[in-house]
């Protein structure tokens, strides 16, 4: 009996020996041999292949199911290698106010117990209006379609404060643009990604670089002359970008 134990537990340490120094290769990049080998490399999951049906092999489960995943929060989508571009896409650099976790429902944002949307005043426009008329033209085209698409229904096309929800009565005490001819352009930028008083926040809905279009073009409708190169606004100066800008 004892024996047979001694010659079990030989074959067990000989066998033992055998997998662990089988593992070994003389190549330092390798991982050595791969015994469950689904455990080292992830299946790559790729957007828009329907996993359902691979080559020949049907699983009606996942037939016509989402591949492509929403991305987890605070993914920073790639957006090339410009760097203004790349800037203008980074996170928003100040965080909402602490009150705002009872107005705006921000849950699960770090806050502020600072002053933020005061502080939002110092903020510049990081985006540089262009100086060739026809681009101008068109940058303030987009950011009418922008304004039209998410804003005017409240503010009213042309920025009175009487666009169709005020109109209607189905709203009230929305802004006529033509009072906050002082109001920055950071705090514009505050405000609307945040949200203020009874208007939502827009951050999920228009992303920074479609925000800061929209306060040059919420600019142009307080100033018809606003970014005309013959007016002394000089895009220049809006150009300037700093790295607290972004
Ligand atoms: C549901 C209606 C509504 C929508 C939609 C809306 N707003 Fe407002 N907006 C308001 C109200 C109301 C205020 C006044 C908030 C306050 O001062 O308490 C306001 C204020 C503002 C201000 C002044 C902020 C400040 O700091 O004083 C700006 C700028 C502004 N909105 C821009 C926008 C832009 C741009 C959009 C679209 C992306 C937009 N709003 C969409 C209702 C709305």
């Amino acid at each position: 009996m004892k024996m047979k134990f001694r010659i079990l537990g030989g074959l067990a340490i000989a066998a033992a020996t055998t997998v662990i120094l089988g593992s070994c290769t003389a190549d330092p990049d390798s991982a050595g041999l791969e015994y469950m080998p689904d455990m080292y490399r992830s299946p790559a999951i790729e957007p828009y292949v329907d996993y359902g049906q691979v080559r020949e092999t049907e699983n009606v489960d996942m037939k016509m199911s989402l591949s492509a995943m929403t991305p987890p929060f605070g993914s920073v989508p790639y957006y090339g290698t410009d760097s203004l571009e790349v800037a203008l896409m980074l996170p928003y650099h100040r965080k909402a106010n602490i009150a705002f976790r009872q107005t705006h429902g921000m849950f699960d944002d770090e806050l502020s117990l600072d002053d933020t949307y005061k502080m939002a005043a110092a903020d510049n426009n990081p985006m540089p209006l262009p100086t060739d008329e026809d681009a101008l033209k068109s940058f303030f085209a987009n950011g009418k379609v922008l304004f039209e698409n998410n804003c005017s229904h409240c503010h009213g096309v042309k920025g009175n404060g009487q666009g169709e929800m005020m109109v209607t009565g189905k709203f009230a005490g929305v802004p006529d643009y033509a009072n906050l001819t002082d109001l920055s352009d950071g705090q514009m930028f505050y405000s609307i990604y945040y949200g203020k008083g009874s208007m939502g926040a827009h951050r999920s809905i228009i992303n920074k670089k479609e925000i800061w279009t929209i306060v040059h073009y919420i600019k142009k409708l307080q100033d018809s002359d606003y970014g005309s190169p013959n007016t002394g606004v000089d895009s220049q100066e809006v150009a300037e970008v700093t790295e607290d800008d972004q």
